[in-house]
């Protein structure tokens, strides 16, 4: 068992704290080269996690980060919704770097489909709203209204004919939403797509069931966050599924005993994508100076995110509903200029103290400037949780790690 496994133990998982884009991909990324296999568990292609490994940029929204490495197994679990012609041009554009990933790729029969009518139906629900949630308008929410109605079409139907079914819906979509489905493409799609990875499809439960009990380790990579839980976050401004640690046990299947570690992921700051509420949101220059610096743009709309400061409470609830055994605090470089650093903390907003220096790069803790370790040390303290993981940097090297 390597170093970091030792800590973690051989079942762990990488929940984001926040309103998401924290800095999971780059976390599981980095952890990944110790685990077997990389498994994600809820959501769909809202997500956007991005990694940088010498230099270069990559995106996954539905493939897990940890799939730049070439000898990891990759999961899908039955939590997730996948679009399959955003699935196929991830496999496309993985191939085309020299990644080969059919034969590691293990898709769950009970997956559901996000359709492309499931995305115009997004967007035609959040038009008629009186409050948009400010969705990503990938299908998310209808698909999930699918499922939950038992009506859903799930990857296991990739190898029959749902083309009359399809085609029924038709007219519904249209009564129900004004939107006019194209049931051609939807059928094309699940041909192409049955005819890339119909051989991943299977009964991942009981692939991962004998992976444990071969002795094979498994890394969670979370999805969205906590407060865009369906359940816990801030609704209704949240996503439609389930992000917590319980929500991605749920949506692989692998029992909750088995799981020693989360690691919780909270920026030194705080963002927000979408609409809803922002306590700790900041103003004036320092709003647009977070966003400048933190590269804080939607890694799959594009859209600029809301900036602010680190809330505490925020992080001692979502530590509630996950039990966290470790923070990776990401992005501290992006507090570098600041002369005071507000932080919510009981309610209120109390200014620290900044560091004003250089920490972009610094992968030992003793380096940091004393203000940023104090920074650190204070997040410890209030939420009682140790800070494993610091992150100074998009690439995959710029991390302290405290063991
Ligand atoms: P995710 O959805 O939680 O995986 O996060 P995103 O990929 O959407 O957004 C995080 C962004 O911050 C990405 O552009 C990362 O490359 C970048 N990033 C991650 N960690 C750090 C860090 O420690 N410092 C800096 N400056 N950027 C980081
Ligand atoms: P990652 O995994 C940030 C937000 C949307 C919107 C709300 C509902 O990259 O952290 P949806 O399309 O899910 O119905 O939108 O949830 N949202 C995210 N915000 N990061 C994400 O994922 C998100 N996934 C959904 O912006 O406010
Ligand atoms: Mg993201």
């Amino acid at each position: 068992m390597s170093s970091i496994q030792n800590t973690l133990g051989p079942i762990t998982s990488v929940i984001g704290a926040q309103w998401g884009d924290e800095g999971k991909g780059k976390i599981v990324d980095i952890l990944a080269s110790e685990y077997d296999i990389i498994a994600r568990a809820c959501g769909g292609a809202n997500a956007g996690h991005t990694i940088v490994v010498e230099g270069k940029k990559h995106v996954f929204h539905l493939m897990p980060s940890g799939c730049l490495h070439a000898d990891k197994q990759i999961v899908l679990g039955a939590g997730l919704v996948i679009h399959l012609p955003t699935l196929l041009k991830e496999i496309a554009t993985l191939e085309e770097n020299g990644i080969s990933i059919i034969d590691r790729l293990h898709i769950s029969h009970a997956a559901h489909i996000v359709f492309d009518y499931h995305k115009e139906v997004d967007a035609a629900l959040e038009e008629a709203r009186a409050n948009p949630i400010g969705t990503t308008k990938r299908g998310i929410g209808p698909a999930y209204m699918d499922k939950a109605a038992r009506s859903g079409i799930r990857m296991e139907s990739l190898s029959a004919d749902v083309s009359d079914e399809l085609r029924s819906r038709v007219p519904h979509i249209k009564t129900m939403y004004g939107v006019d489905m194209d049931a051609d493409t939807e059928i094309q799609n699940l041909k192409d797509a049955q005819s890339k990875i119909g051989s991943c499809i299977k009964d991942t439960v009981a692939y991962l069931a004998n992976a444990r009990k071969s002795g094979k380790s498994i890394l969670i990579e979370g999805a969205q966050a906590v407060l865009l839980d369906i359940d816990h976050g801030t609704y209704p401004f949240v996503t439609s599924s389930s992000t917590t640690l319980a929500g991605a046990l749920q949506g692989l299947g692998i029992p909750p005993m088995c799981v020693k570690s989360c690691i919780g992921v909270a920026k030194a700051y705080c963002t927000r994508v979408g609409e809803g509420e922002f306590d700790s949101a900041a103003s004036g220059e320092a709003e647009e100076r977070l966003r400048e610096r933190g590269g804080e743009y939607g890694s799959t709309t594009g859209r600029p995110r809301r900036t602010g400061w680190l809330n505490i409470d925020q992080l001692n609830i979502a530590n509630a509903t996950n039990g966290f055994t470790a923070w990776n605090v990401t992005k501290l470089d992006v507090l570098d200029v600041e002369e005071v650093i507000p932080v919510m903390i009981n309610g209120k907003l109390e200014e620290l103290p900044g560091w004003k220096e250089n920490t972009a790069g610094i992968t030992n803790f003793d380096d940091l400037p004393e203000n940023a370790q104090k920074y650190i040390l204070r997040i410890e303290k209030e939420t009682g949780v140790p800070v494993t993981f610091i992150g100074t940097g998009p690439g995959r090297e710029e991390m302290i790690t405290r063991t």
